[in-house]
């Protein structure tokens, strides 16, 4: 399948089968995929939680309230450190938000590969959340991201609703 093929095949999940784990390897390359993506002068300002036992997911569940989250097995958490991330000089700019989103996609393009889906989550309570990851002052959650295989139909042939390439180019 060619790169417009893939990510065109690629969609949100909101619900995941619990009876089919995801494989430690495949989670692992998922992983890796993100430690490659690229940061602003090479900080790498980010971490990625891995929450999979039972106590965490239901203390994280609290912190989103969709029914279906609180049955997911697997979810990355992107957090990361904005004094660690670049900053343009010239009106101080910060990168934090750019590098997690770049971390953010090449997880999910990586879990597309390996055959899992994903869903980034950002409507979560950032409070709660901090809360329940006892994250020190210094940290900031960006996004959660479950991760695993969906239930049965969930997938289906659900239509990609897009702007035309024509509402989203202007050719100079
Ligand atoms: C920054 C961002 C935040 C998102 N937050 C949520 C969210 O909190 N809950 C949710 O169900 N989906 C969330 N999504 C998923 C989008 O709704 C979804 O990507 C979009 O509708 C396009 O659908 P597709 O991913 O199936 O192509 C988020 C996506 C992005 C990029």
């Amino acid at each position: 399948m060619d790169f417009t093929g893939f990510v065109s095949s690629r969609y949100s999940v909101r619900s995941y089968d619990p009876l089919h784990p995801v494989e430690k390897e495949k989670l692992l390359r998922v992983l890796e995929a993100g430690r490659m993506a690229p940061s602003a002068s090479n900080r790498q300002p980010w971490k990625i939680v891995i929450v999979q036992s039972t106590p965490m997911l239901r203390k994280l569940s609290t912190c989103y309230s969709a029914s279906w989250f609180a049955k997911t097995t697997v979810v990355l958490i992107v957090k990361g450190n904005r004094s660690e991330a670049w900053t343009r000089k010239s009106d101080g700019y910060n990168s934090i938000e750019t590098d997690l989103t770049i971390l953010m996609d090449h997880l999910i393009l990586a879990a597309h590969a390996e055959g899992l889906s994903t869903c980034w989550i950002a409507a979560f309570e950032p409070q709660k959340l901090r809360e329940v990851l006892a994250l020190s002052e210094s940290e900031e959650v960006f996004a959660m991201m479950p991760l695993g295989y969906p239930v049965a139909g969930e997938i289906a042939t659900r239509p990609k609703t897009r702007k035309t390439l024509d509402e989203i180019t202007e050719w100079l």
